[in-house]
């Protein structure tokens, strides 16, 4: 198909998704990351226990609340669901779709050390292949993709300009190429906390990074209004001295995408990348806050801020528990993504989500 022929679909479907007060869930754990999140809860990483798991998220009574659209693995989007009792039903895109929750998927296909790059740089994989792959999502419902490029930032001297490049233009090209098959490209370039770097040494690097990447986009011809953007807030590294406060890093962020992203671009869903679910909470709250009104829609594609009280819950048989522990954060996000999120207001879990080198 063309870009062309989709054109007016694809900035639909950037519109619902950026509805007010709503965010994405992000459960595209690949087979690999969602083993380590069920190794912690002591749950076997089986089929059927994915398949459990991925039915109760699909079947969360009310979660299109605040949660506009999913982000699913190959193997969900192709699966049929569970009820609670054990018993099959439709399949899990179908639950998501009857509650108007916009099925999206991950296309890239893992990260690969990168040849000439320094080292611990990464290249993302996924381009072969994937306009027929987009196609065939799409012909199963999904209206989204997601693809996930990941740089970090050291004393050495990453990241590079070749790594900047280099998973710029893997960004650009995969949402050319899905939004040839009518899916709108999440574009998530990533940004490590790993390290001791301050907040503005983060915020020179994404700055970087975004110019670098919206440059690419235009070279390929991408149609913002039909595209979004997922990064990382503008946080210092992790074992940085000084803990940021929620006004700084609203701050720097807001500074760092003003400076960067179209207001072409409808919406950017900030992914959490190992905060805690209250502060995934709060510093988004702290940066709608900030800014009234947005030229973007500011709100969230949560994966471990969104999960993490709801695994615990669940631990492999409580449905009901783990639907309630979801839809508690999902409320907590769709009020932080308005500014009205009072801290502490919702449950949730207090353990530290942060993975040293992350990978999804
Ligand atoms: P986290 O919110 O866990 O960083 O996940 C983001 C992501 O890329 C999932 O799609």
């Amino acid at each position: 198909m063309t870009l062309e022929s989709f054109r007016d679909e694809l900035a639909a479907t950037a519109c619902t998704i950026a509805a007010q007060g709503k965010g994405l869930l992000a459960a595209d754990e690949s087979n690999g990351t969602i083993g380590k999140r069920f190794a912690a809860i002591g749950v076997d990483n089986s089929e059927e226990h994915r398949r459990a798991y991925r039915s109760l998220l699909a079947s969360t009574p009310d979660l299109d609340d605040a949660i506009s659209g999913v982000i699913l693995f190959e193997e969900t989007l192709f699966q049929d669901s569970v009820d609670a009792g054990g018993q099959p039903g439709p399949p899990i895109v179908e639950l998501f779709q009857s509650q108007g929750i916009v099925p999206g998927i991950k296309v890239d296909q893992g990260v690969e050390p990168l040849a000439g790059g320094l080292p611990g740089e990464s290249w993302c994989t996924g381009l072969k292949g994937l306009q027929e792959r987009a196609a065939r999502y799409y012909a199963r419902g999904a209206r989204f993709a997601k693809w996930r490029a990941v740089l970090k930032i050291s004393p050495e001297g990453c990241p590079s300009e070749l790594c900047v490049r280099e998973n710029a233009w893997g960004l650009a090209r995969y949402a050319r190429t899905v939004q040839e098959e009518g899916l709108v490209p999440i574009v998530e370039p990533e940004i490590l906390m790993d390290g001791d770097h301050d907040i503005e040494t983060t915020a020179a690097v994404q700055e970087w990074v975004l110019r670098t990447v919206y440059e690419a986009l235009s070279h390929n011809g991408v149609f913002l209004e039909g595209s979004l953007l997922k990064p990382s807030m503008t946080l210092p590294g992790k074992d940085c001295a000084s803990a940021p406060s929620p006004d700084q890093v609203a701050q720097f962020s807001l500074r760092t995408l003003e400076r960067t992203v179209p207001v072409s671009v409808p919406a950017i869903l900030f992914l959490s990348g190992g905060l805690s679910e209250e502060e995934a909470s709060v510093y988004l709250n702290g940066i709608n806050r900030a800014i009234s009104p947005a030229p973007w829609h500011l709100g969230f594609s949560y994966g471990r801020a969104l999960q993490q009280s709801c695994l615990k819950h669940w631990a492999g048989h409580d449905v009901h528990g783990g639907q309630q522990a979801l839809l508690a954060r999902a409320r907590a996000n769709g009020q932080a993504a308005q500014g009205f999120y009072v801290s502490g207001s919702e449950p949730s879990d207090g353990t530290p989500l942060y993975e040293a080198n992350y990978s999804y």
